[in-house]
């Protein structure tokens, strides 16, 4: 098999599964991770393997982010480059845009600039449903004109008009991946992770942001990166940009609250905060179209809510009483 496949974010939630998947299809992998919200403990099992290079550095340190990676592809040369490295923590960035200004847009921009410097021809973007903003009906890829109302959904759009840029001057070819909320093992972010934890500390009560009814389709990391490496392999275009999400609707909140409650602390009461919307920047309510995907020829199994039921069971697993 050619090439090896370099990975930002590898120590992260969908970048450690990627990791997985690569290594076991045989791939050469190389991952970067600085750890800020990543865990080396994701990496236990790839660790393991000859196969896989473990970088601890920051992708917006371009010169030694350059050093590492003309020596190793110098011994096995990159052919592509998974852009996953941002900041998860949507609220964070919120309250301080300078952490997606860096974590999400900087990073684009210097592994961008990294893959024009080692000409590694094809660059593979994680991108969400973020972009969007508030819209009504389906979200289809090519709608438009899109206002994200986050500063995250602001530099990811910003980040996949600096790859089609890129791809106009140096790159041979791109894949922009637009997916929604991401559920399963190794998450440590999201729904139904602070669900859990929060019950674990207090077994009797379950206090939700919002009112509930907040409705999103969530998509379980073992599809996302089934849909991604099928994509990769049989997406035609020089620039493929792709919705990937469950085949149903949605989970609202209410569903994903009494669900944890039930598999994580049975007699736990739920109290709702109020109001439709969970925190400022938060999307409260869409859905998705993913004709696009469909016509490819895959679509995903689970729906919303099985993803997120099985979700429950793996976060529910990995933080015990
Ligand atoms: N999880 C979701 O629901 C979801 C939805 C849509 C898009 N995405 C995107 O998918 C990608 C992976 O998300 P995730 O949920 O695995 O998040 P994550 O936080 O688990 O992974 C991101 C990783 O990037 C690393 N990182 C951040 N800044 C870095 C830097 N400057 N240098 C090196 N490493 C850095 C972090 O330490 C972390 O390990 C992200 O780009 C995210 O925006 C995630």
């Amino acid at each position: 098999m050619s090439g090896s496949c370099f990975i930002t974010g590898a120590a992260g939630f969908i970048g450690s599964h990627l990791v997985d998947r690569l290594l076991a299809s045989g791939r050469q992998v190389i991952g970067i991770d600085n750890l800020s919200l990543g865990r080396r403990s994701h990496l236990e099992s790839a660790m393991q393997s000859g196969s896989f290079k473990f970088h601890e550095g920051d992708v917006n340190d371009y010169e030694r982010l350059l050093a590492f990676a003309q020596q190793v592809h110098k011994e096995n040369p990159i052919d592509c480059l998974w852009h996953l490295a941002a900041n998860s923590d949507i609220q964070a960035g919120g309250e301080n845009p300078e952490i997606d200004l860096r974590s999400t847009f900087l990073t684009t921009f210097h592994s961008l600039k990294l893959a024009h410097a080692l000409q590694i021809p094809h660059v593979l973007f994680a991108s969400t449903s973020a972009i969007y903003g508030v819209q009504s009906g389906l979200l289809t890829e090519d709608g438009g004109p899109w206002f994200p109302i986050s500063n995250y959904g602001a530099m990811k759009l910003a980040s996949e008009a600096a790859l089609t840029a890129a791809l106009e001057r140096h790159l041979k070819r791109a894949w922009i991946f637009r997916f929604p909320n991401v559920v399963g093992s190794r998450s440590t972010h999201g729904a139904i992770h602070d669900f859990v934890k929060k019950l674990r500390k207090t077994p009797e009560e379950l206090v939700v942001l919002g009112d509930g009814t907040q409705e999103k389709p969530y998509l379980h990391v073992s599809e996302l990166i089934e849909a991604m490496i099928h994509l990769w392999q049989t997406a035609p275009h020089r620039l493929n940009y792709y919705n990937i999400a469950p085949p149903d609707t949605a989970t609202t909140v209410r569903h994903m609250a009494e669900s944890t409650v039930k598999a994580v602390s049975p007699s736990a009461r739920i109290r709702y905060t109020g109001g439709d919307r969970g925190w400022v920047g938060d999307v409260p309510r869409f859905a998705y179209s993913i004709a696009k995907l469909q016509a490819t020829g895959w679509s995903p199994r689970l729906s919303s809510n099985q993803a997120v039921e099985q979700a429950i069971r793996e976060v529910a697993a990995e933080n015990p009483a």
